[in-house]
């Protein structure tokens, strides 16, 4: 098959987050790896995904699932060789699949070369001006340089022995880089080029509003003092979002338009949604993520609201959309549905917390999960799908303590389990060790005894099946796919699309029609050929927690 030419394949794309370690394993270690992703391209071809994003692969002591990276260029060991990357890639575009990888550039793991060269060289050398070192305060620096705390729990600041203390806005072994230093900006250029060559078609670019900062405070600013970095919309916060970014990701931007295709990016950006336009420019990465969705409860009018801005945002930078509705870092939407209040408290902040309450009732979750992921794959622009959601996985809360890998888990005992709950390997096959993860019985997080329940071989060829829902989704999709643009029917919706209304209708170019009922009653199903359910439809009903897809 291969890929089809299209420069602006990324304003449209359907990609599927693959999480390596948990997504096949193909040697038995319980970890999985790059051979166990090549050996299953027949299901995301036969699923009808655009693209794939793989998260970090690279060399990693695991401290934070990956994202603490010992060297950008290179392959861990234990998920395989460059060799295995690049007959993976190959697969995938033989199977009309394009590739996004992870780039990791705020902060290395505390094993990269650099790290430890600053270690050894002292203060005040070149060393250490690649990453961002500071005298402690006191008499002998042995109190952090301010009180500012990381995101996943305790100081941001870590001593190093002499005196200085290096800075991680993550895990401790992800020492935050200076990218005000001109050989990191080189050295990142490097490695997109050094991917890009390989034959990637596009990058996810890892908390792409924290690379420039400001720290000339002196004392700096305490955390009390520090606004959220949301609430600052002039570019002048300390840590983050800041203009200097403009001027990194435009240096990115020349590397990718060198390749034809020119690379595509997508930015990780945790900013107010008014600023996302910055990262999502052409001179710049291109496109950012909107994490709107995922942050909603199941509600109509929060959608709608959410859609509309949306739009309007992309209609002023001229880029497209990203919809998302679950990734690595947050609970399953299957889950965040199933809770008494649709998810409204759980999903507010970054990191979620990952406990999950007895009270979460999964059948009513996956009935709202299918309903909003059709109305997400309605809406024009790109779409992210996390690996699993096309089973209705649901967030596994029985991991005990001594298995969590999480530094969430460690960094905040007793108050957030963090995210492996949505990281637990894939089930393939019901009957098969490891539910079909790898050859033998070893997986890196535990799976749960119904696991098998959700296997890929219990949901292939059955009718009804959030898979076979997936795919006929994703079909679908590839056909209608018009024009990117959206128009209400408020009026053909009836009452219940009214302000503070149950259903959402909207129609795309080529008569494709898209009706989401939030409620819990049935309405009148508008007229038109049915296409497809997210739940069995009544006679001239269309059910609570539903969307119909419609023809006309
Ligand atoms: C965002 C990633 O999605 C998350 O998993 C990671 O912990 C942080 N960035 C730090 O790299």
């Amino acid at each position: 098959m291969g890929l089809a030419p299209d420069k602006d394949w990324w304003r449209h794309a359907v990609v599927y987050q693959v999480y390596p370690r948990s997504f096949a394993d193909s040697d038995g270690d319980g970890i999985g790896d790059l051979r166990g992703v090549t050996s299953r391209v027949d299901h995301l071809r036969r699923l009808g995904v655009d693209a794939v994003w793989l998260s970090p692969f690279y060399p990693s002591a695991l401290a934070d699932g990956g994202y603490d990276v010992d060297d950008h260029r290179a392959v861990d060991p234990r998920l395989g060789t460059l060799d295995d990357f690049d007959t993976m890639l190959a697969t995938l575009h033989d199977a009309g699949i394009r590739v996004i990888v992870d780039i990791v550039p705020n902060h290395t793991s505390d094993r990269h070369e650099w790290f430890r060269a600053a270690l050894a060289a002292g203060p005040g050398s070149p060393e250490r001006d690649r990453y961002i070192f500071r005298d402690g305060l006191g008499p002998n620096g042995e109190q952090p340089p301010s009180d500012w705390q990381c995101m996943f729990g305790g100081p941001a600041w870590e001593p190093v022995g002499d005196g200085q203390w290096y800075l991680h806005l993550f895990a401790i072994e992800q020492p935050d880089l200076n990218w005000s230093n001109p050989e990191v900006r080189e050295d990142f250029l490097k490695t997109l080029r050094f991917w890009a060559d390989r034959g990637v078609d596009g990058f996810r670019v890892d908390v792409a509003h924290h690379l420039a900062k400001d720290l000339s405070g002196d004392p700096l600013p305490s955390a009390a003092e520090l606004p959220l970095l949301h609430e600052v919309v002039d570019g002048t916060h300390p840590l983050g979002d800041r203009e200097e970014l403009t001027e990194i990701y435009a240096d990115w931007r020349e590397v990718f338009n060198a390749y034809s295709p020119p690379r595509a990016a997508v930015a990780e950006a945790w900013v107010a949604p008014t600023r996302r336009h910055r990262y999502a420019q052409p001179t710049g990465l291109g496109q950012a993520f909107n994490f709107d969705l995922l942050q909603a409860s199941f509600d109509a009018s929060e959608f709608r609201e959410i859609v509309d801005r949306n739009l309007a945002a992309t209609a002023e930078t001229g880029s497209s959309n990203t919809w998302v509705l679950s990734n690595h870092d947050v609970v399953r939407h299957v889950t965040r549905y199933g809770l008494p209040d649709g998810g409204r408290d759980l999903g507010r902040g970054w990191l979620l917390s990952g406990g999950v309450t007895p009270d979460v009732d999964p059948v009513r979750g996956l009935r709202r999960a299918r309903a909003a992921t059709m109305l997400l794959l309605a809406l024009p622009g790109s779409a992210y799908l996390y690996q699993g959601e096309e089973l209705g996985l649901v967030e596994v809360a029985e991991i005990d303590d001594d298995a969590r890998q999480d530094p969430t888990f460690f960094r905040s005992p007793g108050v957030d389990v963090g995210r492996d709950g949505c990281r637990v390997p894939l089930p393939w096959a019901a009957g098969a060790p490891s539910y079909g993860f790898g050859p033998g019985p070893a997986s890196h997080l535990p799976q749960p005894e119904w696991w098998g329940e959700l296997a890929v071989d219990r949901q292939d060829g059955v009718p009804g099946s959030t898979l076979e829902l997936y795919r006929a989704a994703l079909r679908l999709r590839r056909e209608l796919q018009g024009a990117e643009e959206l128009t209400w029917l408020d009026a053909e919706a009836g009452e219940a699309a009214a302000p503070g209304g149950t259903v959402l209708a909207f129609e795309r170019p080529g008569g494709w029609v898209s009706v989401t009922n939030f409620g819990s009653a049935g309405v009148p199903l508008p007229a038109g050929e049915v296409l497809l359910s997210s739940s069995d439809l009544g006679d001239g009903v269309l059910p609570g927690e539903t969307t119909v897809w419609l023809r006309r």
